[in-house]
């Protein structure tokens, strides 16, 4: 099985990939960590260096080597699902699940660590605020492709759970 979970940044997908996978006894790959080591760069200089354009070419073209592979998770970055056909081919090729929590907890998530994050460097508490809710008006589109979602509205939710739920009753 290839699980790939997907959403904005600061929601989880790492954290509760790697737990997620660690229970099924799968590998667990973080795309971008993937991308950063094949490009030998990190993202930040990706995006400084070459732009975002050229960030979602190579996003992609890690997004395919997935395709090979059984029995892992993959957690994508927040913006993967957005661009090219990278949705469908995800939806084709595995299952998709879009982790969505509340814009309060991602403030609250993504707030100490903006200036690790190229998109959302020097940014304001309110500016993060009206960034994260008008970003995702964009993005639901594509998110809202996933075959599954799991709705987050609490810190301490057991979301790695509520995963194995859904994939048990899916099976
Ligand atoms: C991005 C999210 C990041 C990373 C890049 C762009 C986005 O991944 O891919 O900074 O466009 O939302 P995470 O969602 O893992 O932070």
């Amino acid at each position: 099985m290839l699980i790939f979970l997907i959403g904005f940044m600061g929601s989880g997908k790492s954290h509760n990939g790697k737990k997620l996978a660690r229970t099924l006894k799968y590998k667990f790959i973080d795309l971008d960590h993937y991308l950063e080591k094949k490009a030998d760069l990190t993202i930040t200089q990706i995006f400084e260096r070459y732009g975002e354009e050229y960030f979602r070419t190579l996003e992609q073209e890690c997004l395919h080597e997935m395709a090979d592979r059984d029995n892992i998770v993959v957690a994508t970055g927040g913006g993967a699902p957005c661009y090219f056909d990278n949705m469908d081919w995800m939806n084709q090729r595995g299952i998709t699940i879009f982790l969505q929590p509340s814009v309060n907890i991602l403030v609250d998530r993504l707030l100490p660590g903006t200036n690790y994050r190229p998109l959302l460097k020097g940014k304001s508490t309110l500016e993060l605020r009206y960034y994260i809710t008008e970003k995702l008006k964009e993005r639901l589109p594509f998110y809202s492709k996933a075959q599954h979602t799991i709705s987050i509205s609490r810190h301490n939710q057991k979301v790695v759970n509520e995963i194995l739920e859904l994939l048990d009753k899916n099976s």
